[in-house]
């Protein structure tokens, strides 16, 4: 099957970067939210990635409007119905994403196929939750989805060979690299990376040194790009938490246990840089 149309749920963080990664590619996207403000917000940052790579010359103004008219907004979830394939991007909770892969499986085209960009979400169960588990997989993108090449792409159980096929090709089609991985708490990258965030957390806890010191220690000592702890407000203190919870509930393994300090942070709204407060401060 070719992916000539894409629908995206969710306008948030992740879900406005697979918008603009296929609408670059020349593939037309339909982005859907809850809200307005949400697509808004959703819009403006799409905008200002491809304003950026206008003032590099690395994109001509003209194929920047180009980009743009091809996303779509809308706050029916509706919009999605004649996409090739819907990606759900929503919030991380799985009351959530199993209600919303019921009604995407009600409004799709018969054919098409629907991915989760879960983090942590057992794909194998999102798949059982629709009449077409051959055609659901997962599509693990990274954050920030314009500049990070991988997808992981996850295997349900019940995920056949052809819509694995459809999906590589697509991920080939907006110059990403697929990685193939078997469904599992956490897949690969966050199982190793969310672990190294959260005991960053214990470490911060525990006042072994300022987030910048541990970060700084991080970038020097390990030649990481960036600190676990800005990394964390990137990735946002909610979806590491969901991730770290899945793991702990997954493997029934203490050693996932999410840091208090990451849990009350999250009660208290410190979200990270969409919340213009985490570990840091944005401005
Ligand atoms: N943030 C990351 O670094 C990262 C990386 C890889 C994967 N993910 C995954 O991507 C998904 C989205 O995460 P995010 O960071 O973009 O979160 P986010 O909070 O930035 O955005 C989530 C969006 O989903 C919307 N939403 C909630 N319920 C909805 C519904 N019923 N219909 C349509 N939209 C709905 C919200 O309004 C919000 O705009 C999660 O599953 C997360 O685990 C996140």
């Amino acid at each position: 099957m070719n992916i000539s149309s894409v629908g995206v749920v969710g306008a948030g963080t992740m879900g406005n970067g697979i918008a603009q990664a296929f609408a670059v590619a020349g593939i037309p996207v339909t982005m859907t939210d809850i809200g307005q403000a949400q697509l808004d917000r959703g819009l403006k940052t799409i905008d200002a990635s491809l304003e950026r790579l206008v003032k590099k010359d690395r994109m001509s103004a003209a194929d920047k409007a180009a980009t743009m008219g091809r996303v779509e907004t809308s706050t029916g979830l509706g919009a999605v119905a004649s996409a090739d394939l819907v990606i759900e991007a929503a919030t991380e909770r799985l009351d959530l994403k199993l209600d919303l892969f019921g009604r995407i499986d009600a409004l799709a085209k018969a054919d098409a196929l629907i991915a989760t960009n879960t983090s942590s979400i057992s794909v194998t169960r999102l798949a059982a939750a629709t009449k077409r588990p051959d055609r659901v997989i997962g599509m693990h993108f990274f954050n920030p989805v314009p500049v990070m090449q991988l997808v992981e792409l996850i295997r349900g159980l019940q995920t056949s060979d052809a819509t694995y096929a459809a999906v590589e090709a697509a991920c080939k089609k907006i110059g990403k690299t697929p990685v193939k991985v078997k469904n599992s708490p956490g897949f690969v990258v966050n199982r190793m990376l969310c672990p190294m965030i959260n005991e960053a957390i214990f470490a911060l806890g525990e006042g072994l040194a300022t987030p910048a010191e541990i970060d700084e220690a991080m970038k020097l000592g390990c030649n990481h790009p960036i600190g676990p702890l800005a990394l964390c407000d990137l990735i946002g203190l909610d979806v590491e938490l969901a991730v770290l919870n899945v793991l702990f509930e997954g493997f029934k393994d203490p050693k996932y246990r999410p840091a208090p300090l990451l849990v009350e942070m999250v009660e208290a709204g410190y979200l990270g840089r969409k919340a213009g407060r985490g570990f840091y401060s944005y401005g």
